[in-house]
C-alpha cells in the first residue's frame, strides 16, 4: 500500500478529484449493500469530504480508481476502512438516560425478584450493545448495574456483549480510556468507584475504566447486516442511534432478529430518534424508545 505520508499529499500538490453523481450513486449502493447505511439522502458532501483524504493518501487520482481498489481488494481491509470513514460514531457516556432509569426502576428490580423466587439458581444477565462506538454506552451499562445490583457488583454472572462494524472505534473502546470531557457525563460516585485517573502523554490527564468493569464486556466487530452468531438468550439489546441510517426493510429484518435472540419478558431500547411505530413487528411497546418481548 502507498504511504499515506509521501510528500504529494503533505505538500498539498493533490488535486481533489470531483465525485460525479453517478460516483456517489455507485458508492452509496454499495455502502448500502455492506452495512445497510443509507447515504442517498443528502449525503454527498459528506462521502466527498470523508474520502477525498483517503484518495490523498492512497495517491490515487479519482473516485472511481479509488472504488475499483476497494472492491478489488481481497484482503476486506480497505471495505473496512470505507466503512469507518462513512459510518457516524458520535455517543457519550449516560446518553439518553431514560433507558439507565429504565433499568434501575424498572428491569434491575424486575431481576431480582425473579432471582428471590424459590428454586431460583440465581439469574444471569446478558446485555449487548450492538453498534457500541467507542464504549462509553456497554461501560454505562455495566456501571449501572453495579451500581444498583448487589447480586452482579459481588459476581452474579453478567456479561456485556459489544459490537460495532468500526474497528477504530473499537480499538479506543477496549482500551478504555477516556478524556476529561467525555468522563464529564460519568456521575462523580461512579468516577470514583469505576475509573483511576492518570497522565497522558500530552500533559494532561486521562480516566481509565477499571479492570473489573473492563473484564465482563466483550468487543467484537460485527455488521448488523449479517447473520447473527451469538448464541443468546440476551435480557436487554440496546440498539441506538444506528437504526436511523438504515431503511424500513433493513430495519424490519433486524428487529425480527433481536426479537428472536431476546429472553421471553426482554428489552429493546432504540434511539431517542427512532421508533418501530408503521413497521411489522413482534414487541410489545412499553414507553418511547423501549420494547418488550412478550411472545414466543
Ligand atoms: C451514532 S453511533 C451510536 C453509538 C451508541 N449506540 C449510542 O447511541 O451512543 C452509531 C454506530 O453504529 C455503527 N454502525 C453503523 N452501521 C453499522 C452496521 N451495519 N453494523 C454495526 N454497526 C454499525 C457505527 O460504526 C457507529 O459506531
Amino acid at each position: 500500500m502507498n504511504d499515506p505520508n509521501h510528500s504529494s499529499f503533505r505538500n498539498n500538490h493533490f488535486q481533489q478529484p470531483d465525485l460525479t453523481d453517478s460516483e456517489y450513486q455507485t458508492i452509496a449502493n454499495f455502502v448500502h449493500k455492506e452495512s445497510g447505511i443509507n447515504l442517498l439522502d443528502g449525503k454527498k458532501e459528506l462521502v466527498r469530504a470523508r474520502l477525498t483524504k483517503r484518495i490523498g493518501q492512497l495517491q490515487m487520482k479519482n473516485f472511481k480508481q479509488y472504488f475499483q481498489f476497494v472492491i478489488n481488494d481481497t484482503t476486506g481491509d480497505e471495505l473496512v476502512f470505507l466503512l469507518d470513514a462513512l459510518a457516524t460514531n458520535l455517543t457519550s457516556f449516560w446518553r439518553e438516560p431514560q433507558h439507565f432509569d429504565f433499568m434501575i426502576k424498572t428491569f434491575l428490580p424486575e431481576l431480582e425478584a425473579k432471582r428471590r423466587r424459590p428454586g431460583s439458581e440465581g439469574p444471569r444477565l446478558r446485555i449487548w450493545s450492538a453498534a457500541c462506538s467507542s464504549g462509553e454506552e456497554p461501560y454505562t451499562i455495566a456501571m449501572v448495574t453495579f451500581d444498583n445490583s448487589p447480586f452482579f457488583a459481588n459476581g452474579g454472572d453478567f456479561r456485556i456483549l459489544a459490537t460495532d462494524l468500526s474497528t477504530k472505534v473499537l480499538n479506543i473502546a477496549k482500551k478504555g480510556q477516556y478524556g476529561p470531557e467525555s468522563a464529564k457525563n460519568v456521575p462523580p460516585l461512579s468516577i470514583s468507584r469505576f475509573m483511576t485517573k492518570h497522565q497522558s502523554e500530552s500533559g494532561g490527564y486521562i480516566w481509565a475504566i477499571k479492570p473489573e468493569v473492563r473484564r465482563i464486556i466483550s468487543f467484537r466487530r460485527f455488521n448488523l447486516m449479517d447473520p447473527m452468531p451469538f448464541k443468546g438468550p440476551m435480557d436487554l439489546i440496546f440498539c441506538r442511534n444506528v437504526m436511523i441510517y438504515f431503511d424500513r426493510e433493513t430495519i424490519t429484518r433486524l428487529v425480527d432478529r433481536f426479537h428472536n435472540l431476546l429472553e421471553l419478558g426482554g428489552y429493546l431500547f432504540i434511539g431517542h430518534s427512532e421508533s418501530l411505530s408503521g413497521l411489522t413487528h413482534k414487541f410489545q411497546y412499553v414507553a418511547p424508545c423501549i420494547y418488550r418481548r412478550i411472545q414466543k
